[in-house]
């Protein structure tokens, strides 16, 4: 029943954002709180910490009210989502869905053998029906390629162990169910080296 409601809330926040005026400045203002984790404009140097920077708005809204309704659990993050009103999370999504994605550094090389096999274990899984060919996401479901791979890594993971439910979306629980852990890290070195 708290479920129903809060995907009905989350739901009316998402469909908000396409009507109502973002307020972009107030967007960027208020992400002043978030850069020293999730880095200015939203690319992360923090380990542990995802970039933020050209997710997709649905998703960042979807994301910032499970924490705030403590369906997605994080000491950090629950209680920066604790004090955003609907208003802010529109607004923040926004800007963090307009700022450019991060970059792939040139200057690290993948693992070929590991960054293949992630690309087969992606392949045989059908991640990209859902992240989109080029993994950039599509409304609620999020931008993967060139995130940070320690943090993919541990939100595969997470999934798997059940300790990430978020809003009760069962896709990623069956995607990793089979999936050994060998799997997973070959995935988030594939997915953290794949240009944005
Ligand atoms: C004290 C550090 C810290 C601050 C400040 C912070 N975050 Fe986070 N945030 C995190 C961590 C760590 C995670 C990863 C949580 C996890 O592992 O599930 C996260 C996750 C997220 C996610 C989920 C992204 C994804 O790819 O799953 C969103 C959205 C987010 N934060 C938005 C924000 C916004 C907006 C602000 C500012 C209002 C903010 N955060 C401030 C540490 C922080
Ligand atoms: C049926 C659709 C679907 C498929 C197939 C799917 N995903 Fe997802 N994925 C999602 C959705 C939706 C989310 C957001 C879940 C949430 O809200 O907690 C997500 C979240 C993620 C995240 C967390 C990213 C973040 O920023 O927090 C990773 C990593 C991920 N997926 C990787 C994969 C990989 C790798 C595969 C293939 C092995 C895959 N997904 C297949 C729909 C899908």
């Amino acid at each position: 029943m708290m479920l129903k409601l809060l995907l009905i809330a989350a739901g009316w926040l998402a469909a908000g954002a396409a009507t109502a005026a973002v307020d972009l400045a107030a967007g960027k203002a208020k992400a002043e709180t978030c850069a020293p984790c999730h880095g200015p404009a939203g690319i992360s140097q923090m380990a542990g910490t995802p970039s933020l920077a050209g997710q997709p708005d649905g998703f960042l809204q979807w994301q910032l009210v499970f924490f705030r309704a403590g369906t997605r659990k994080n000491p950090l993050m629950q209680p920066m989502a604790a004090t955003l009103k609907d208003d802010d999370i529109r607004n923040l999504a926004a800007y963090f869905a307009a700022q450019p994605p991060p970059r792939v550094d040139a200057s690290v090389k993948a693992d070929e053998g590991l960054a293949a096999a992630g690309r087969k274990v992606a392949q045989g899984n059908r991640c990209t029906s859902c992240h989109k060919d080029d993994f950039s996401g599509t409304q609620a479901t999020p931008r993967v390629a060139a995130q940070r791979e320690d943090y993919l890594l541990k939100a595969l993971r997470d999934f798997k162990s059940g300790q990430r439910v978020g809003g009760g979306v069962a896709a990623m629980a069956d995607v990793v169910y089979p999936l050994t852990d060998d799997d997973l890290r070959a995935l988030a070195h594939y997915l953290s080296h794949l240009p944005s």
